[in-house]
């Protein structure tokens, strides 16, 4: 990735933005998932912590369609006692034909303190925060196949509650459409900055990313093969909506080589856990009986995404 246009981080080494997990500290990101971890109760309960962000503004500004990362970041902000502004770029000026940097700076305007951006575009959400004004936080909610920084947290604080804070003793398998996945790159970030013993990726060769993005990793095209032992899956979503025509020959073929079925799941090791970061396109990549089977933490995945969210949000405002 070419480098940022704006620093994340502030001359004394403070978070000013959250755009990639790539070159954060492990000491940095094991002190959010602290953060997060102390903040479940409250993020389920929605009581205790409604003044941590009085006063403060939050815009969730989503160019591209979201349910989980969009609602919630609406609740981590609301339960921190923030004032929301939901922005729907379908019944906005956008479709008059403003630019995103346009509609940002109009938001800032009203009194913004953070955006939570999602666009389709690698780079878009950076380029947003370097035009905007120096106090503005940015946190990427997703831009193209770049980066997806907090699901990549959330899904490291469910792999810590599931299989405890040491890291190095695990197998991490990564099954799916890497080449258009921001999930797998801020995955892949933040597995090796908290020192995973192995990461496997599962993929057809068409749906592999070019460059480093798989440096480190074991590349296993077999999946029975790839499944062997690991402690934890992680599917991927076939992203139709990113894709050239003709990378997977027939949805039913993709399945019966890389979707994660009850038989599959037993060449794993026995307690490994699986997880998706949703949406879930059933009986493509997964079927019904892992995803909601007992070794699935999908649903755990999303009630950590409002806690590490909280975690965030108070480590930029707060
Ligand atoms: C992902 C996304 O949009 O990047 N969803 C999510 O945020 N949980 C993954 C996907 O769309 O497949």
């Amino acid at each position: 990735m070419n480098p940022l246009p704006v620093s994340q981080r502030s001359l004394d080494g403070r978070l000013r933005h959250l755009l990639t997990l790539e070159g954060l500290p492990a000491s940095m990101l094991e002190s959010l998932l602290d953060a997060a971890e102390v903040m479940v109760p409250q993020s389920m309960s929605g009581t205790g912590l409604r003044d941590r962000l009085a006063g403060r503004t939050v815009c969730t500004l989503f160019f591209e369609p979201s349910t989980r990362t969009r609602g919630s970041f609406h609740l981590a902000a609301t339960r921190l006692g923030a004032d929301v502004l939901g922005f729907d770029v379908h019944a906005s000026s956008t479709k008059k034909g403003e630019t995103a940097l346009d509609t940002m700076r109009t938001l800032e305007a009203m009194g913004v303190d953070c955006f939570v951006v999602r666009h389709a575009d690698d780079g878009a959400v950076a380029e947003l925060a370097a035009g905007a004004r120096p106090e503005t936080s940015f946190i990427n909610a997703g831009d193209g196949r770049n980066a997806h920084p907090t699901q990549g947290l959330l899904d490291m604080l469910t792999l810590r509650q599931r299989k405890g804070p040491d890291f190095s003793q695990l197998k991490v398998l990564i099954v799916g459409d890497v080449r258009h996945s921001r999930v797998a790159r801020s995955d892949l970030h933040a597995l090796r900055t908290l020192g995973v013993g192995e990461i496997r990726v599962c993929a057809p060769a068409s749906l592999l990313p070019d460059g480093d993005a798989l440096d480190g990793c074991r590349v296993i095209d077999s999946l029975d093969e790839a499944l062997y032992r690991v402690d934890a899956v992680m599917m991927l979503r076939l992203q139709r909506e990113r894709m050239e025509e003709g990378l997977v020959p027939s949805l039913e073929s993709y399945f019966a080589d890389y979707g994660l079925d009850a038989r599959r799941l037993g060449l794993a090791a026995p307690d490994a856990v699986v997880m998706h970061p949703g949406p879930m396109n059933r009986g493509v990549e997964i079927s019904d009986e892992v995803a909601d089977g007992p070794q699935s933490a999908i649903l755990q995945q999303v009630g950590n995404g409002v806690a590490v969210r909280m975690a965030i949000l108070q480590a930029l405002l707060g």
